[in-house]
């Protein structure tokens, strides 16, 4: 490589390796920058830092491009099933159809919980939010499977617990649901489709029939396609930085998705729709809302736009928005809040502060109304994005650990007092 990257610091330069990866990706590797020359490099909420070289995700913000493991993002929703995307994530390559039905049946074994599971579930008060339980409820996994702690146990162990947490996820996500509704739980297996069955738990009342639409599941399938990775993202380093200390994969995913569920994260495909509503409420004034969004002393944000590397389109909000528009027709759905959804846009996209910023709706802002039309309510959205999520936070731990990366420790420049002395109590 010809490029060269050279540090001045008071006339005394420092050459620094430069690091490409295979899309031509450039960075300068400032790894021993500080043993060299007592520096550290400062970047808040690491915007221009790499943290990791991964083989997972390729995804380009300005070109609009996302790769998983080199295949596009919209080949993957058109033709592909989430559970082949999570091998394909996973394993690194798509799966032969041994291997698919191997996968497939291996989570099917799984997808039983142990009825203790119960117990903690009924600890948590109704008004528990479902994603502060699917966290709950992964992290116990530790507990019911201790020897997920070893952090020297073999492959074939880690896929067993592969297996689990994929099998297991939708069920906690259903009871999650059922137990905020106070009604019975279901049990897994009605259904051998990942979604379908999903969706049976948490849709079947006691002494009903519920046949769970294909559109319906399909439409769900592609969902959880699109949020299947995201490269190194909040929840995502959070999983590899968890997960760098040697705690389990169950503990480090417990981790991650408390990271999703912040609104300016997962938490916002809530967001969009709690903000659809309230406009719509507000009587539909889109002009009223969008000066709101720019006005510096209001803290409202148009959520559902802007994304940290995505400064063209979000190709995941193009797919997105098309689904909508299908899912909406197939299902014979009236949704005034889609409209109102494709006025802001209209407006955003023509709007000099949002052209100047490079905001563009984002991944989440089609699809809390597709979830809606599907009957799944606000506070599950940002479950189902837990569970599409789920397959990428894998395949990134695994990768962080097959590859014997450090513990994450990042540095920081001190600002607060220099040295003093305590001074008891009785005279200060
Ligand atoms: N509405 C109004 N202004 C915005 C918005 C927005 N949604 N997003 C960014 N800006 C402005 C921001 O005020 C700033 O303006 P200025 O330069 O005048 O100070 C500028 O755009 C840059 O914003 P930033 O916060 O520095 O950008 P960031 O890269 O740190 O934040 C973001 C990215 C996604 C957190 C942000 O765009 C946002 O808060 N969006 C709304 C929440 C949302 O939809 N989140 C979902 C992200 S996609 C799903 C996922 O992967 O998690």
């Amino acid at each position: 490589m010809s490029i060269k990257a050279e540090i001045k610091v008071n006339g005394k330069s420092y050459e620094l390796p430069v690091v490409e990866g295979t899309e031509n990706e450039i960075a300068i590797d400032i790894g021993n920058f500080r043993s060299a020359s007592g520096l550290i490099t400062l970047d808040f909420g690491f915007k221009n830092t790499g943290s990791t070289k991964s083989a997972i995700t390729f995804l380009d913000g300005e070109k609009g491009i996302l790769r998983y493991r080199g295949y596009p993002i919209d080949q993957l929703a058109e033709k592909s099933s989430f559970l082949e995307v999570a091998y394909l994530l996973i394993y690194g390559k798509l799966p032969d159809i041994n291997e698919y039905n191997n996968f497939h049946d291996a989570i099917y074994e799984h997808t039983l919980v142990h009825e203790d599971i119960k117990k903690i579930l009924d600890g948590f008060p109704s008004t528990a939010h479902p994603m502060g339980v699917l966290s709950s409820l992964i992290c116990s996994l530790t507990a019911f499977y201790p020897e997920s702690l070893d952090p020297n146990r073999s492959w074939d162990e880690v896929n067993l617990s592969i297996n689990r947490i994929i099998a297991k996820i939708t069920t906690f996500a259903a009871w999650a649901y059922k137990h905020q509704q106070g009604h019975p739980v279901n049990y897994p297996g009605k259904y051998d489709d990942y979604t379908a069955d999903l969706l049976h738990m948490m849709f079947k009342f006691p002494g009903k029939e519920y046949e769970v639409q294909p559109v319906v599941s399909r439409a769900l399938d592609k969902l959880l396609i699109l949020h299947a990775d995201h490269e190194q993202n909040c929840s995502t380093s959070t999983v590899r930085i968890v997960g760098s200390s040697h705690a389990s994969m169950y503990a480090s995913i417990s981790a991650g998705i408390n990271a999703l569920w912040g609104p300016l994260h997962g938490g916002a495909n809530q967001a969009v729709i709690e903000m659809l509503e309230a406009i719509k409420t507000d009587g539909g004034d889109t002009d009223k809302w969008m000066a709101k969004a720019k006005d510096k002393d209001d803290p409202f944000r148009l959520m559902g736009f802007g994304h940290r590397v995505y400064k063209n389109f979000d190709p995941r909000a193009k797919i997105i928005k098309v689904a909508a528009d299908e899912v909406l027709e197939a299902l014979g759905v009236d949704d005034p809040i889609l409209d109102i959804a494709k006025g802001l846009e209209e407006v955003a996209l023509r709007d000099d502060y949002f052209i100047e910023r490079k905001l563009y709706p984002n991944v989440d802002f089609y699809s809390g109304i597709i979830y809606r039309a599907l009957g799944i309510p606000v506070e599950m959205f940002t479950v189902m994005f837990a569970i599409g999520r789920l397959p990428g936070w894998i395949a990134q731990w695994k990768e962080m650990r097959e590859n014997k990366e450090p513990i994450g420790r990042p540095r920081q420049i001190y600002i607060g007092e220099n040295e003093r002395d305590y001074v008891a109590i009785e005279q200060r």
